[in-house]
């Protein structure tokens, strides 16, 4: 009976989710990513299609298929993946899965680059500010129930609580990616989820389909409450 409340709640909703790492040129064949696999995003648009949910993944470069009735745009860069998610307004859910860069190089160069023979010791790459997505859609007036990501190595809770105040997030899900078992590239996850009122639900060890059902069906439960 719960799962049918939950389904229901996300019936015909427009969810976007972001998903991925991002890939920042340096030149026209060297970048700057992460290791982001993609999995708990495509997992998480997977569940929603399944909740019945209107999906729009927006990823950036990975290697995964489509999940069924899902909507996906292929995006390289963090600019490139803010400018598709603005597109793809107004939703009613923002699941910000991505590992967004944070930095970009200042200047791609347009072509591919040479060692200078004047710097043998080394060269210095300025990197800039990559916008942040998230934050950017959540400071927005028709602004969705946004839900973030907060992969940590360290003062995991702490970390996350700020992040979900400083971005405005309605609900943020912690993991703790130290543990190789559950970080970036693994097939499980194991998460704790933090409200605006700080209230804590933990979620084990599991598959990233088994979470991202979980958290889909969690933040179809409080889409209302706020
Ligand atoms: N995020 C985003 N755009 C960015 C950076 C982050 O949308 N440019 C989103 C991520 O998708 C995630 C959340 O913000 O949902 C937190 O990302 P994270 O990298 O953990 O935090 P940052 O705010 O970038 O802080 P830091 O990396 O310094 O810990
Ligand atoms: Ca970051």
């Amino acid at each position: 009976a719960a799962d049918l409340f939950a389904h229901q709640a996300l019936t015909g909703k427009h969810i976007l989710i972001t998903a991925g790492p991002t890939q920042e040129a340096i030149d026209p064949v060297r970048y700057i990513t992460n290791h982001s696999s993609g999995k708990m995003g495509f997992s998480l648009a997977e569940a929603a299609a399944e909740a019945g949910a209107k999906v729009t993944l927006v990823c950036g470069p990975v290697h995964l298929p489509t999940p069924d009735r899902v909507e996906r745009i292929n995006v390289i860069s963090a600019r490139d993946m803010l400018a598709a998610c603005e597109a793809a307004m107004p939703c009613d859910v923002l699941i910000a899965a991505a590992a967004v860069a944070d930095y970009r190089p200042e200047v791609s160069a347009e072509q591919k680059m040479k060692k200078d023979p004047n710097s043998v010791d080394g060269m210095t790459l300025k990197l800039i500010r990559n916008p942040d997505i998230l934050a950017t859609i959540a400071s927005r007036t028709d602004r969705p129930f946004c839900v973030g990501f907060a992969a940590e190595t360290q003062n995991l809770l702490e970390y996350a609580t700020t992040k979900l105040r400083d971005k405005n997030l309605d609900l943020i899900v912690a993991n703790d990616v130290s543990n190789t078992a559950i970080g970036f590239n693994s097939d499980d996850n194991a998460i704790t989820i933090v409200d605006r009122q700080q209230q804590q639900t933990n979620f084990s060890q599991t598959s990233k389909s088994k979470i991202a059902r979980q958290l889909i069906d969690f933040i179809a439960t409080h889409i209302n409450k706020v």
